[in-house]
């Protein structure tokens, strides 16, 4: 360790810093990061590649010796590059002044947060967003939040999670787009685009950071933190795809994972980090390791102990250390050993301070740091707007019956029932940190704008009321206290809004779970309620699919509104009383039971798929095959007619297909028009259907129009396995339609 420094040091430091890479304007920011590069020590160059975490909310597990007092040394000897979880622009201005002032270098931190959703005011959760198929608003909604989050001093969020997955028990589920790889991309260059916009040094952008890289939507059985095990095939078709497209749409920022792929825990893979992000991709931003992940080389069994993980990590490219402490403590002493090249060390500052020249740190190190901006850019009313416009286009209607949606305003007697219709906290969802307890407007206060013919009973008691981001919610399985006072209220109703679900903190990181029915007593509330009451609409809130099977069999009315955020009970009183018609299609299959899982649209076709007479094809002997919703579905208060399927092949690299969608019904509204297609025959199984193309139009009564989807290569190759894109002759199926399962089918086939 060096001594500190004098004050003539620290002159001859400003004077680095802010004369010689900044004053000369017309260097390229190439040329500032070299010459900044030429005046760090090595201890310094290591100091940008360790990011520590704040000393108020945590997002993992802390380090014994992650401890305050170490912390302040290291960032006055600028050996820290970046904060995490440190917000406002108070606490934001203290550190970075502290830093700027106090460090040799005076090279300004970046701080990073997770901002998911929102940050005070809160949107959807991301799989509620990916529900919308509205890439607009989903833009606006990151943009939204990079606004409120860039206001309280925040540079950079880790998001979007573009992690494919195809497992309900899997916790994060909520913070990602879903199943379907072309989906996921769109909305992976959609949210990086909005966190980003088109300045990265303007002081409503922050940098964005796809994550986790990579399989790590892939966690065995769902538990969280557990091994990844898939092919090639699957890596390169369905799970590496939108973190490509992110990098395409110049996303900063890539986060590793937890998770062991083929034997090599990710943060320790110089496959995956170097030779394909970096090297085949062009990737320029920088790596930052999930949290401790470096540390978690050992407990893998990849590395025998702290020093050892650094150097593996190091050496594959992950180039900044989340709050393993690993870097700081360990690299340069590697780097002098011969075991680091230095040059890598070179190649992972440089890419950090890149960042931070493109977010403008280095001319004004404040520049997020505006106390005005703070106070007027928070729950600012046109997020409010923003997220009600995107929460509105979130929900999916899953069934009804006899038209009971929308429900009368002036209809004199409706019930409400459930905790959740009663509640301010949960709706916020998972993943929400920035925001404050108790923020929601809830189902109840949003239905009760428009009808004051309400009456509300909560049936028995569902969560624990301290659930938070750190613990378990415990449920209540026994108490039926409330039960009778529901169903009596029901008894005497004409309809009944019975709200169930998840709570906003059952879903979320470290939240794995083996059950995916209604928690608690609310599955036998709603059967209670049912008995006496046969209009009775199930308003479902929860993180994830769930197991449905009892509710949709029966209950002749279903609306999915996850969980919608801020503005959640004024969205889903929009859509039951008929003022928004719900456009919602799922991002994931809802299973019919726990035991069909991993279940999704696009799997490949086994070699026994059709039913036999004795037992020998691929099916269950207690399920079906078949889930209860699947991928894309999603109805409307209207009907959709689709027709005239037209394939145009005069051009072999333009393929044109054309379909007609008429509007049946007596009231505007919108469909998202699904283009699927199936490489009959290739050299590589492709799955029996794969979404690549879909646009969502808006139909007046009555009205039809033709939608038309071109398909180039980009669309019908796919990655060998030796990751090289193919297009392969042969006859192709195609299918438009209002969900994966059902639409007009053709086929063409290219020479
Ligand atoms: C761990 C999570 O896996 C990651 O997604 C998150 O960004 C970090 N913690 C920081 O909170």
């Amino acid at each position: 360790m060096k001594p500190r420094l004098k004050h003539s040091l620290v002159f001859l430091a400003y004077f680095a810093l802010y004369s010689i890479p900044n004053m000369a304007q017309n260097k390229t920011i190439t040329q500032k990061v070299d010459s900044l590069l030429n005046l760090m020590t090595l201890e310094e160059k290591v100091g940008q590649m360790n990011q520590y975490n704040g000393f108020w909310d945590v997002t993992g597990p802390v380090p014994e010796e992650g401890n305050a007092a170490i912390k302040y040394e290291h960032l006055k000897k600028g050996w820290v590059g970046s904060m995490l979880n440190v917000t406002g622009v108070e606490n934001v201005r203290k550190l970075q002044k502290l830093v700027v002032e106090e460090s040799r270098l005076g090279i300004p931190l970046i701080f990073g947060f997770d901002v998911i959703h929102g940050y005070k005011t809160v949107a959807p959760i991301p799989l509620a967003e990916a529900a919308s198929w509205d890439l607009d608003a989903i833009k606006r909604s990151a943009q939204i939040a990079a606004d409120e989050a860039a206001a309280v001093g925040i540079n950079w969020t880790f998001a979007p999670m573009v992690d494919i997955s195809r497992d309900a028990r899997w916790g994060r589920v909520m913070e990602g787009a879903g199943e379907d790889t072309y989906l996921g991309m769109q909305i992976a260059k959609a949210r990086v685009k909005g966190f980003q916009g088109d300045d990265l040094t303007s002081n409503n952008t922050i940098a964005a950071c796809a994550k986790h890289f990579a399989g790590y939507g892939f966690a065995e059985a769902g538990r969280d933190y557990n091994t990844a095990d898939f092919g090639t095939s699957t890596l390169f078709n369905t799970v590496l795809p939108p973190f490509k497209a992110a990098v395409d749409a110049d996303v900063k920022t890539v986060m590793n994972g937890f998770n062991v792929l083929n034997g090599v825990p990710v943060t320790g893979d110089s496959y995956l980090q170097r030779d394909i992000l970096k090297e085949k991709w062009g990737f320029d931003g920088f790596v930052i390791s999930d949290w401790a992940s470096i540390g978690e080389l050992v407990p893998h069994g990849f590395a025998e102990n702290l020093a050892q993980a650094a150097e593996i990590a190091a050496n594959a490219g992950s180039d900044m250390d989340m709050e393993a402490t690993a870097y700081v403590t360990h690299l340069a002493d590697k780097v002098k050993a011969g075991k680091v090249s230095e040059s890598h060390i070179d190649d992972a500052v440089r890419r950090i301070l890149t960042v931070k020249y493109e977010l403008g740190l280095f001319d004004d190190p404040y520049r997020y740091c505006n106390a005005q901006r703070e106070k007027e850019r928070l729950n600012h009313k046109e997020h409010h707007a923003g997220v009600l416009d995107m929460a509105k286009k979130s929900i999916v209607l899953l069934k009804n019956e006899g038209n009971l949606l929308p429900i009368k305003k002036n209809q004199p007697k409706i019930a409400v029932i459930g905790e959740l219709a009663n509640d301010n906290n949960s709706p916020l969802g998972s993943w929400r940190l920035g925001s404050d307890n108790n923020t929601a407007v809830s189902v109840l206060e949003g239905l009760k704008k428009f009808s004051s013919n309400i009456t509300y009973a909560r049936g028995p008691k569902v969560f624990d009321p301290e659930a938070s981001f750190l613990n378990h919610v415990k449920i209540n399985e026994s108490d039926e206290t409330g039960m009778d006072e529901a169903v009596a209220l029901a008894k005497e109703s004409d309809v009944v809004l019975i709200v169930l679900g998840e709570h906003g903190f059952q879903s979320g990181e470290g939240r794995s779970r083996t059950k995916l029915g209604l928690p608690g007593l609310q599955l036998k509330l709603l059967q209670e309620v049912y008995k006496v009451n046969k209009n009775a609409v199930l308003v479902l809130m929860n993180g994830r699919p769930l197991t449905l099977e009892w509710e949709a069999e029966n209950i002749p009315a279903i609306l999915e509104t996850w969980q919608l955020g801020t503005q959640t009970g004024n969205a889903i009183a929009q859509v039951v009383f008929g003022d928004y018609n719900p456009s919602g299609k799922l991002p994931m299959t809802f299973p019919r039971s726990v035991g069909q899982v991993p279940i999704y649209y696009n799997h490949n076709s086994t070699g026994r798929p059709n039913p036999q007479p004795n037992v020998f094809w691929s099916h269950y002997s207690d399920e079906k095959n078949e889930p209860l919703f699947p991928f894309g579905y999603g109805l409307s208060y209207t009907t959709f007619a689709y027709s005239d399927l037209k394939i145009d092949t005069s051009d072999k690299n333009n393929i044109k297909v054309e379909v007609t969608v008429t509007n049946m019904g007596e009231r505007e509204g919108e469909e998202v028009v699904q283009l699927y297609i199936h490489d009959k025959v290739a050299s590589i199984v492709r799955p029996v259907k794969e979404l690549k193309g879909f646009q969502k139009i808006n139909l007046a009564p009555k009205a039809s129009q033709k939608v038309q989807f071109n398909l180039t290569d980009k669309e019908l190759g796919f990655y060998n396995n030796a990751y090289e894109f193919v297009v392969e002759s042969g006859t192709f199926d195609i299918m438009v339609g209002t969900n994966s399962q059902l639409g007009l089918q053709g086929s063409f086939t290219l020479n």
